[in-house]
């Protein structure tokens, strides 16, 4: 019992989490891939979830014998990043995944704070298109980290600017990158999607939707307030 804390913050990925924006950064590699001639499947694209753009490229790069310079490196990334903004200007409130503001709202209305925390530097603007910035109280984004996950950079910046530590806080990843970032700070993770890509999540629904105060607070060792 006397482990128990109370939750004071929820930090969310983004990409898979809020939004299925996950099938577009997909679309965008397989695309990239398509054009360099390089192998590219589902279960590669498994790795890239979480990690930034160039360290997404550099496991991308590893079915190709070709040596490609930094300068072409950047050139790729630049190629995906425009395939992938074009993809999500269309990108609306109903995007939202079905179960996100159900959860926003009861943690507005229990005085829990909430932050994306993400390694993709287009998070500011997507929480703009879905017009979710009233339910979050601060975004990270790949811009402001120096480290991508699994470093646990982002979570830090994350729980601190919402004046909380990690033992308060937990974390909501649809990546085993981002799962073991929490992890590193010992913050407890909430998993959203498989077994076979989450086995080390400390909780795992199949969607965002299943999630409720009631439903995490006790088995993830918290009090209610
Ligand atoms: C993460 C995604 O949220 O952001 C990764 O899961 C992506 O797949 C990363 O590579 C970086 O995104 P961006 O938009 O900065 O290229
Ligand atoms: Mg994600």
């Amino acid at each position: 019992m006397e482990d128990k804390n109370i939750l004071k913050a929820v930090l969310f990925d983004l990409d898979g989490v809020i939004v299925d924006t996950a099938k577009y950064h997909y679309k965008a590699w397989k695309w990239l891939a398509d054009r360099e001639n390089i192998y590219f499947d589902e279960i590669i694209n498994e790795r890239l979830k979480g990690v930034s753009r160039m360290a997404s490229l550099e496991i991308l790069l590893e079915e190709s014998d070709k040596p490609y310079t930094q300068q072409e490196k950047e050139s790729m990334c630049t190629l995906k990043n425009n395939q992938y903004l074009k993809m999500i200007e269309v990108l609306t409130p109903e995007d939202i995944l079905e179960g996100v503001v159900d959860f926003l709202k009861e943690l507005k209305s229990n005085g829990i704070k909430t932050a994306v925390c993400s390694a993709s530097k287009s998070a500011k603007y997507i929480v703009d298109r879905l017009q979710l910035n009233a339910y979050f109280d601060w975004i990270v984004d790949g811009n402001d980290v120096t480290r991508p996950k699994p470093d646990p950079e982002v979570f830090e910046i994350g729980y601190t600017k919402l004046d909380c530590r990690s033992q308060e806080s937990i974390v909501v990843e649809d990546a085993f990158a981002g799962i073991e970032a929490a992890q590193i700070l010992g913050i407890k993770t909430v998993g959203i999607g498989d077994i076979k890509n989450l086995s080390n999540a400390d909780l795992l629904f199949k969607n965002i939707k299943e999630i409720n105060l009631n439903n995490i607070l006790e088995r993830l060792d918290f009090f209610r307030r």
